[in-house]
């Protein structure tokens, strides 16, 4: 079956960054620091954002970009499919990058009118990439002599069988001057005991991924942004997951990558992780 151009472009893309990435593993790597001392951001960052800014520039100069360390650096104008816009996370998982970790990757979303299209979370250590097309099911990517792999969550539908994963906002810098911050620690002590393992890998697009592919059961995390969330959240969603906002005041709880806080797993597993979520944390928003 022929493929959707868009999705095609964006996985040479996001291997291309991924390259990019690897190539600036080895050299002397400019650190600077964001919104706080837990917050950076590093030349390569900024050098995988800059290549895949112009390769959607040359090819599809009328669509819209946004971008993590450029801001919306451009809205698109309504073609015959609404408003089409890139949404970009150069490097997912920038302190692991930072400290030599290798567990990192490039995430790359179009939305059109009707959500997310298409979103791409490539992991230019393992040469994996995640792909998924909306109504056209997520995929691993055939490597040179491999087949694609349909993705598939977990039917996992016990707290005590799940392997989940976590993170921890760099916003809680900010946690002191803003007393009703949640922190995810009352989450993470209620959760932790009563489940097979607990996962902070350190990138929110490949926590996403490993859901979709069915390694982790779940995720869930707060103060997300829709770079972090846009391709992996499709990936989950293609891959037969659901997803919904912890904010208990919505109603229904649909989430949508603008929604800062997200849980994801299998529809077994979902209601459970959801109840246990929020019981650890009852009196707040
Ligand atoms: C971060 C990672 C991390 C998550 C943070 C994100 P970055 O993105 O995804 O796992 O816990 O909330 O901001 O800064 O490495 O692109
Ligand atoms: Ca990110
Ligand atoms: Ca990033």
């Amino acid at each position: 079956m022929q493929r959707d151009p868009l999705l095609e472009f964006a996985i040479a893309t996001a291997r291309a960054a991924g390259e990019l990435l690897l190539e600036h593993r080895g050299r002397e790597l400019e650190i600077s620091t964001k919104s706080s001392a837990f917050d950076l951001v590093t030349s390569a960052d900024r050098a995988a954002e800059a290549l895949i800014i112009e390769r959607v520039r040359q090819r599809y100069p009328e669509h819209g970009v946004l971008a993590e360390e450029s801001g919306l650096a451009r809205t698109s104008a309504a073609g015959p499919h609404g408003a089409l816009q890139w949404i970009i996370d150069p490097l997912d998982g920038t302190t692991n990058f930072a400290h030599g970790i290798p567990h990192f990757c490039v995430s790359i979303a179009l939305e059109d009118s009707g959500g997310t299209r298409l979103g791409v979370v490539h992991d230019p250590v393992r040469d994996e990439t995640f792909s998924a097309a909306r109504g056209g099911g997520a995929w691993l990517e055939a490597r040179a002599g491999e087949r694609p792999e349909a993705l598939r969550v977990s039917s996992c539908a016990a707290l005590d069988e799940a392997v989940l994963a976590t993170g921890f906002s760099y916003g809680r810098a900010r946690a002191e001057k803003a007393p009703d911050w949640i922190d995810n620690l009352a989450e993470f002590l209620a959760i932790a005991p009563r489940i097979r393992g607990l996962r902070r890998a350190g990138s929110a697009a490949l926590d996403l991924a490993y859901v979709a592919a069915g390694r982790l059961d779940g995720y869930w995390e707060y103060h997300l942004q829709p770079w972090d969330t846009a391709a992996g959240g499709l990936l989950v969603r293609e891959a037969g997951g659901e997803l919904l906002t912890l904010t208990p005041l919505a109603d229904p709880p649909r989430w949508t990558p603008v929604i800062p806080d997200l849980v994801c797993a299998g529809p077994g597993l979902l209601p459970v992780l959801r109840g246990a979520l929020r019981a650890a944390r009852p009196l707040t928003r």
